[in-house]
C-alpha cells in the first residue's frame, strides 16, 4: 500500500506529496509541529496535543489552518488511510507559501498543513524499553523558546547525531549550572536517592511534554512523590533510575549516561511501572 500524505487540502501518494520551494517552513523554520503516538488504532493524548499546538501557533502568531474538529478528522484519517495501528501521526503548520521576507508575510497569505503518519512495530519499542537506551550530555546551545513546539530543530539534529556516533540513543542538554534541561526530542527524568521521581519544571527551558504531562498523571495514581525540580548531570549518574519520556518513546529507562552505569546499569522498575501503568491513564481516541 503506497502511502498517503495530506498536503494542503489534499491526500496524496508520498511520491507526489510536495510542498512549495517559498514554504516559510522550508526557509526559515517558521512553523510548529505536533507527533502524537497512535496505540492499538487510537490516538494516544490527542486533546493535549492540539492544545499544545494551539498554544505553539499563538506564540508564533500563526493562525490555525482550519477549524480544530476539521484537522481532528484529518489526523484521524490519515492514520487510517495508512493502516497505521501502532505507530504516530505527524502534523506540521507553517506560516505559509510567499515571497521570500523575513518579515511575516501579509495577512492573507493561508498557513500550510502537512500530516503525514507512520507504523513503529511495538514490539520492536517493548524490546528496547527491556533493555534500555544510552545516553550522552552536550551543552545546551539552543534558543530560548523552546517552550515552542518548531520545526527549527538543527541543535536537537546535532545533538542527536552525535548520540548515534558515541553508540548511544539520546542526548541529554545540560545547562551552563550544570543541570540536565531535556533530550533532544524527549524530556528527562531521574528517581534521585531518596526515591522521588524528578524532572525539570516545564515553565522554562524545556518542552512541556505531552508524555511528561501524562505520566505525572500516572505517578499520581500510582502515589510516588514528584519533586519538579532541575537535577545536575552528577546527581543523575547516583540516581537509583532515569529515564525518558515522548510520544515515540512513551517511558524509555536509561541504562547509561556519558558511559557511566546508572545503579546496576539494567532498566528501574519505577520506569517500567509507569510504562506499564501509561496506557490506562492517557486520552485514547479511535482513529
Ligand atoms: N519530540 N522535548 C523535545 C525537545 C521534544 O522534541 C519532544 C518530542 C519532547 C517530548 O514531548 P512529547 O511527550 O509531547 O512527545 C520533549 C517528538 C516526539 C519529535 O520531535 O519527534
Amino acid at each position: 500500500m503506497s502511502k498517503i500524505a495530506y498536503v494542503n487540502g489534499r491526500y496524496l501518494p508520498h511520491a507526489e506529496a510536495t510542498v512549495h520551494v517559498e514554504d516559510r517552513g522550508y526557509q526559515f523554520s517558521d512553523g510548529v509541529y505536533e507527533v502524537c503516538e497512535v496505540a492499538r488504532g487510537s490516538l494516544i493524548d490527542m486533546t493535549r496535543h492540539l492544545n499544545r499546538l494551539d498554544r505553539s501557533l499563538r506564540e508564533l502568531r500563526i493562525a490555525w489552518p482550519m477549524h480544530r474538529s476539521a484537522l481532528e478528522i484529518v489526523l484521524r484519517e490519515v492514520v487510517r488511510m495508512n493502516g497505521v495501528r501502532d505507530g504516530l501521526v505527524y502534523l506540521q503548520v507553517t506560516r505559509g507559501v510567499a515571497r521570500r521576507d523575513h518579515v511575516f508575510p501579509a495577512s492573507t497569505t493561508r498557513p500550510a498543513m502537512v500530516v503525514t503518519a507512520k507504523r513503529i512495530d511495538p514490539e520492536t519499542v517493548a524490546r528496547r524499553a527491556a533493555s534500555g537506551v544510552k545516553v550522552i550530555t552536550v551543552p545546551e546551545n539552543r534558543w530560548e523558546r523552546v517552550d515552542i513546539k518548531s520545526v527549527g530543530l538543527l541543535p536537537n539534529v546535532l545533538a542527536k547525531q552525535q548520540a548515534k556516533e558515541a553508540g548511544a540513543q539520546e542526548a541529554w542538554f545540560v545547562d551552563p549550572e550544570g543541570k540536565v534541561t531535556e533530550g533532544g526530542s524527549t524530556n528527562a527524568w531521574i528517581v534521585d536517592e531518596a526515591g522521588k521521581l524528578v524532572t525539570r519544571p516545564a515553565d522554562f527551558g524545556i518542552l512541556r511534554g505531552i508524555t511528561r504531562t501524562t505520566v505525572l498523571d500516572v505517578a499520581a495514581k500510582l502515589g510516588l512523590t514528584v519533586e519538579e525540580r532541575p537535577f545536575s548531570v552528577e546527581e543523575a549518574k547516583r540516581a537509583r533510575e532515569a529515564f525518558i519520556t515522548s510520544a515515540t518513546s512513551i517511558v524509555m529507562p536509561v541504562v547509561a549516561i556519558d558511559g557511566h552505569p546508572v545503579a546496576n546499569g539494567h532498566p528501574g522498575s519505577v520506569a517500567l511501572s509507569l510504562r506499564e501503568a501509561f496506557f490506562d491513564i492517557a486520552e485514547k481516541t479511535k482513529a
